[in-house]
């Protein structure tokens, strides 16, 4: 397959052609919206429908183009509509749609693919349909394998809408829709370490991981049962601004877990399957979870999702089913192993390094020129940039996040709305052109930004 099927869809992007929305949009949108609600912030932002998309390309019903900068939610990862992918599924649409969770030849050599890429013994597997059920299951896992209950999740984390994967995260928030829950019994949250804004800090002032680690010990005593089943974390937060951890803070929480007979749970359903240029997130830092789901990305936008244990805990799976309507269809058995033999195949892991250092050397010379940016922070293809009033008071600039992120999808950046961190996720085949051509419309809008704040 010529790694460059992308290129020639996205010659001359982005091209904006009309007012966003345009006219089409806009009548479209109107229809579908006295139907449907609920909708995200960026829909709302940017009523626009879009029509179709190739590779880094997206397109709407108006004919305007797009650079897309955030994988369409950190999904389709290895370009929309990947011919490979596309082709793999469209196969079983003709032949097997579903036997529900029967095996099928594709099922058969997913799985022992999965064997082959994931670490350590991390090959116990359930397939689902999408990433919150996959959390869900990866909770019973951890009670099956336990015989403990107890949850421990970190603050900022974010998990999914169902009831379990709300319980995880923080309940004020309309965007996890716990509108009128409570938080699950059992449940609790802690912080987790910010380098750039540390709770527990040296006497030089740099974040204190044995702070928290300490913090953690503490808390298992006074405000648990006793009785705790699993950590579960994000290895980098995705939602929560692209925040990694500092090197040494996931093996001294392997250690902790270890000594407390606690089992790890890295939700790498955003984060897995080369988005931070290693197959798994916790690869960066050579540390195996007991636990582990995967979403996004694994399928390159088709619905497919997995819960994965240690070979060691493979017979407490039988205690929780694996059936489910749809999990492990032929279709998405097909997407899912297309889409890893095509990270193999056209060395995206290397491309996710090699241009995520490129990103990162960008965003740090775009902070040293401008007085709003107050930390650059990711690894691959998973990436932040935190905008602040001041930079030493480093006070949160919502309203800066929110003009940033508008100017520069109006100029043609499909990419994800901001607080006051910027979010960018593309496509790992990107290129060096093309992660250029985004910074360059995002460092446009900063600039305007700066200036209708009176910087400079
Ligand atoms: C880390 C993480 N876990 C779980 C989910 C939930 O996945 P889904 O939206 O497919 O249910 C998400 C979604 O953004 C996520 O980022």
């Amino acid at each position: 397959m010529n790694k460059d099927w992308w290129k020639q869809s996205a010659k001359n992007i982005p091209n904006i052609i009309t007012e966003l929305p345009g006219p089409k949009s806009g009548v479209m949108h109107a229809n579908a919206s006295k139907y449907i609600r609920g909708l995200s912030s960026q829909v709302k932002q940017f009523p626009v429908a879009f029509e179709e998309a190739e590779g880094i390309t997206m397109t709407d019903v108006d004919g305007n183009r797009y650079l897309d900068f955030s994988s369409g939610i950190y999904v389709t990862s290895l370009g929309h509509c990947h011919p490979k992918i596309s082709g793999a599924i469209s196969k079983w649409t003709h032949k097997l749609m579903n036997c529900h969770d029967f095996t099928t030849p594709v099922k058969e050599k997913l799985l022992e693919k999965m064997d082959g890429v994931l670490p350590g013994s991390l090959n116990s597997i359930q397939l689902y349909s999408d990433g919150s059920s996959a959390v869900e299951a990866g909770i019973r896992a951890a009670r099956a394998i336990s015989g403990k209950h107890e949850m421990i999740s970190a603050f900022r984390d974010f998990h999914g809408k169902t009831m379990g994967a709300v319980s995880l995260a923080q309940m004020v928030r309309s965007d996890v829709h716990s509108y009128g829950a409570t938080r699950a019994p059992g449940f609790y949250m802690v912080p987790r370490p910010d380098p750039y804004r540390p709770l527990f800090k040296k006497a030089d002032g740099t974040i204190d991981t044995d702070g928290y680690i300490a913090f953690y010990k503490t808390f298992l005593q006074e405000g648990t049962v006793g009785n705790v089943a699993a950590f579960i974390l994000e290895p980098a937060q995705g939602w929560g601004g692209s925040i990694f951890p500092p090197e040494d803070f996931f093996p001294k929480l392997r250690k902790l877990c270890d000594e407390y007979g606690i089992l790890l749970f890295a939700d790498e359903v955003l984060t897995g399957m080369g988005r931070t240029g290693e197959w798994l997130c916790m690869d960066h830092w050579d540390v195996v979870p007991d636990i582990v789901t995967l979403g996004k990305s694994f399928g390159n936008g088709f619905p497919v999702t997995a819960m994965v244990v240690k070979e060691e805990y493979a017979e407490a799976l039988d205690k929780i089913s694996a059936s489910s309507s749809y999990g492990g269809n032929p279709m998405a058995c097909a997407a899912a192993l297309a889409s890893i033999e095509v990270i193999e195949e056209e060395q995206i892991l290397e491309n996710v390094r090699t241009v995520g250092a490129h990103f990162i050397k960008r965003m740090n010379k775009m902070k040293e020129n401008h007085p709003i940016i107050g930390d650059v922070k990711g690894k691959g293809f998973l990436l932040g940039m935190e905008l602040v009033k001041d930079k030493s008071s480093k006070e949160p600039f919502e309203e800066a996040g929110a003009l940033v992120y508008k100017k520069a999808f109006g100029k043609g950046l499909a990419w994800i709305p901001a607080g006051h961190i910027l979010r960018m996720s593309p496509p790992l085949i990107m290129d060096e052109k093309y992660a250029d051509m985004g910074l360059d419309i995002i460092e446009e809008s900063i600039a305007e930004v700066e200036k209708e704040f009176g910087y400079k």
